[in-house]
């Protein structure tokens, strides 16, 4: 068996993960290679999500019954848990959302219903990059064909990177908003935030970053970030689906105004009009997702057990057997950075001529899981001139054999295609 320093002891995570014994297509062994579209769930997440409804289940906020009480000590206790696990200086910062989409859809709005001086209109810029998942673009196309902003963006380098020769131009002083993602999920860049940021702070522009690939795999503290709004879903980092985070600076969350309203967001509704919540709750209108929230508790709780040094340095290990493997494949062209440095654990290719889908389904049938296709961020596909790419991602559980099962796999796709 392949052995590489830095590798965690993936014989014991393994044992935490049920569905990773699964077979797949009458006997063969599962190789999930398909973590940045969502990751597994190890058994303590799935305890916690049957301990909540079977012992705790109730609204919360709202009650005063024992187990409304205990349902929203859990609710907020996983607000906790998050807040350390980002460091970020008050609990209240943190906005439980569906999802990462909804947390960046949700800074959106937040600015293009503001006052000043946040308010974003037709003599302001919005500045995005060329590597967004297409959450991180449409939110920001939507604001700007409402509000007549201009919305600009770094174009890429040809390996795969941000072109920011041109920074002083892009982010001006009529920018209101730069958004971008800190690990790209299909070029598995990581982004230089420093140089964003200073700029950003240069010309008065909020940030805000999408870390929904960077949240599961390293330690993110967002106070060495110097953002001012981070965006994150729970399903890629161990926790349940219908859950995400838009962590926010506290002074930011009280001055903007909530994008939904309803339930639980208000201080006191009249039928003229309503005041609202302090924040998080006043952007959390109605019943938030209480048991999903406590299923990413659970999966903060491991993976805290485990340590985001040591997955980031599995994943290094992992990423740079997997680009020195990949690379021995004949007509394999990596897409994004091709050495280990500055990039996470998703590695987007194409193989030849050979058709992304018919990669994924010839893998697929020998038990290995990848993303085929344009993985929500089109453009990167436009600006490599490629329709799509065949992606393998890795996670804490992941080892060399499943990559050389997939450099094994991908030989069989070569054949089979002549
Ligand atoms: N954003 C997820 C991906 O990259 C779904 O696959």
């Amino acid at each position: 068996m392949t052995q590489l320093p830095g590798l965690l002891d993936t014989e014991a995570i393994r044992k935490d993960f049920p569905i990773l014994d699964r077979q797949v297509h009458d006997g063969q062994k599962l190789v999930y290679l398909d973590n940045a579209a969502t990751s597994q769930k190890p058994r303590q997440v799935l305890d916690a999500l049957n301990e909540y409804y079977e012992r705790y289940n109730a609204n919360v906020h709202r009650g005063v019954h024992v187990l409304a009480e205990e349902a929203t000590a859990l609710y907020e206790g996983a607000r906790d848990k998050v807040a350390s696990f980002i460091n970020a200086p008050s609990r209240d910062e943190v906005i439980f959302t569906k999802n990462a989409s909804e947390s960046l859809n949700l800074v959106a709005n937040m600015l293009g219903w503001a006052d000043e001086p946040y308010r974003v209109d037709h003599e302001t810029e919005i500045v995005i990059t060329e590597m967004e998942h297409h959450s991180n673009i449409v939110p920001w196309q939507l604001l700007s064909q409402r509000t007549g902003a201009k919305l600009k963006w770094f174009g890429l380098t040809d390996d795969g990177r941000l072109d920011l020769s041109n920074i002083d131009e892009i982010i001006t002083e009529k920018t209101k908003i730069v958004s971008f993602v800190l690990v790209s999920n299909i070029l598995g860049t990581v982004n230089p935030v420093e140089a964003i940021v200073r700029r950003a702070q240069e010309v008065g522009a909020l940030v805000c970053i999408d870390a929904s690939q960077a949240a599961p795999h390293m330690p993110l503290d967002v106070q060495s970030l110097q953002a001012d709004f981070v965006a994150f879903t729970g399903h890629k980092m161990c926790g349940p689906t219908g859950i995400g985070v838009l962590w926010g600076r506290q002074e930011l969350l009280e001055d903007l105004p909530p994008f939904l309203g309803g339930g639980e967001m208000i201080e006191t509704v009249s039928m003229h009009s309503s005041t609202y919540a302090p924040a998080p709750h006043k952007f959390e209108a109605g019943t938030p997702p209480i048991a999903q929230a406590v299923g990413l508790g659970a999966a903060i709780d491991y993976l805290q057990s485990i340590g985001m040094d040591k997955i980031l340095a599995h994943e290094h290990a992992l990423t740079e057997y997997a680009v020195k493997r990949l690379g021995e494949v004949p007509d394999l062209r990596i897409i994004g950075p091709t050495t280990a440095e500055d990039r996470g654990a998703a590695i987007s290719f194409t193989l030849g001529d050979i058709h992304p889908h018919d990669v994924g389904q010839v893998l697929d049938e020998q038990g290995i899981a990848v993303r085929v296709g344009h993985h929500c961020a089109r453009p990167v596909c436009l600006r490599y001139g490629i329709p799509a790419t065949t992606r393998a991602s890795f996670y804490l559980y992941s080892t060399p054999a499943e990559i050389d099962a997939l450099v094994e796999g991908l030989e069989h796709v070569r054949n089979f295609f002549g």
